[in-house]
């Protein structure tokens, strides 16, 4: 196991972070800095639920079996929070790492009783120790990750993966993060992410992971006679992902995002890279790879512009428009 972490939490990005309520009525924050929400507009709640507890598929393990789980951009907590909340009610255990840069928003959170009452005292308890432990690896984490890799490689049912959106964050988006990721699933464990971004899918399948799209919610899915197929994130395993009512195959819309230019991964060979660093190499790697453009792409599926379905939809750029809007 990692040992007990010498890095301690530093800063404080309170003063850039902006409470504010989902339309699920959940609690969220708006960071300034990164120009995004933390969460769906849609709710914070049930972007958890759907898109992260839904297709982790619990039901796969019996209780009393210890689920490992590595959660990449802690934040808040929401998630962590429904992840307790569910690991609970299965009568699972839990052996719970997670990678976050800044104290400022779980404390935010745990502090504010509109997130509070979220909860029950049991889950706000060991949310709160999970904060002061020392499995919430604190700092960079791209660098804490390294950590995890020794003796967690082969370990993990589940990886959270919950950054802000790869435009604005590539630095925890890269192949290089991706690769150290699918180093740490088991066979049959699963990563999940809201995102439904080409250059992610494509990086998740370069480091070697199958993919499975997150349907979105019946309400806001396209026209029926819509050829246009989006999704409200991604799921990928070491092992192939069977279609369930939570998980389905890749369209051929989504494969075609992923071929195109949009598809570029993002790198970070020094693990040390700035976001423009990252975004200027990929840029320079779009223009030289003779993938089709990915105006072309939209053209061939009637995609006008970036789209959002009620927030849910990737839109062209891959990103998820319901996070970076502000109401
Ligand atoms: C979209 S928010 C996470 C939302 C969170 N899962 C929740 O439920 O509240 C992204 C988080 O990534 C963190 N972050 C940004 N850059 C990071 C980095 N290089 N390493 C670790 N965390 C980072 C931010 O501080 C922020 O808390």
């Amino acid at each position: 196991m990692p040992e007990r972490s010498a890095h301690r939490p530093v800063g404080g990005s309170g003063a850039r972070l902006e409470p504010r309520l989902t339309r699920d009525g959940s609690y969220s924050l708006w960071s300034a800095h990164f120009g995004e929400s933390f969460h769906s507009a849609e709710g914070a709640l049930r972007e958890a639920r759907q898109v992260f507890m839904g297709p982790a598929e619990l039901e796969r393990f019996t209780p009393g079996h210890s689920l490992t789980v590595v959660e990449v951009a802690v934040g808040t907590g929401t998630n962590t929070a429904t992840l307790l909340e569910a690991v609970e009610r299965q009568g699972l255990r839990l052996q719970w790492w997670g990678l976050e840069l800044d104290p400022a928003p779980l404390a935010m959170a745990l502090a504010d009783e509109r997130f509070r009452a979220q909860w029950s005292p049991s889950v706000l308890e060991r949310l709160a120790e999970l904060g002061r432990s020392d499995r919430l690896l604190w700092g960079d984490g791209r660098s804490r990750l390294r950590e995890l890799v020794g003796p967690l490689a082969g370990r993990c049912d589940l990886i959270l993966l919950d950054a802000f959106s790869p435009r604005r964050c590539p630095e925890l988006w890269s192949l290089e993060v991706l690769g150290a990721l699918a180093r740490l699933l088991a066979p049959g464990g699963r990563l999940l992410t809201y995102s439904s971004a080409a250059a992610v899918r494509r990086g998740l399948e370069t480091v070697g992971l199958r993919l499975a799209a997150v349907p979105l919610p019946a309400m806001a899915r396209p026209e029926p006679d819509s050829r246009q197929v989006w999704s409200a994130g991604t799921v990928a395993s070491p092992t192939a992902l069977p279609p369930t009512d939570r998980l389905r195959p890749l369209s051929p819309m989504e494969r075609e995002h992923m071929a195109s230019r949009a598809g570029e991964p993002y790198r970070d060979p020094s693990g040390r890279a700035s976001a423009a660093e990252i975004l200027a190499s990929r840029a320079r790697a779009q223009a030289g790879s003779g993938a089709e453009p990915t105006s072309a792409w939209q053209r061939r599926w009637g995609i006008e512009r970036r789209r959002g379905v009620n927030g849910c939809s990737p839109g062209p750029a891959g990103g998820h428009p319901g996070r970076g809007a502000r109401p």
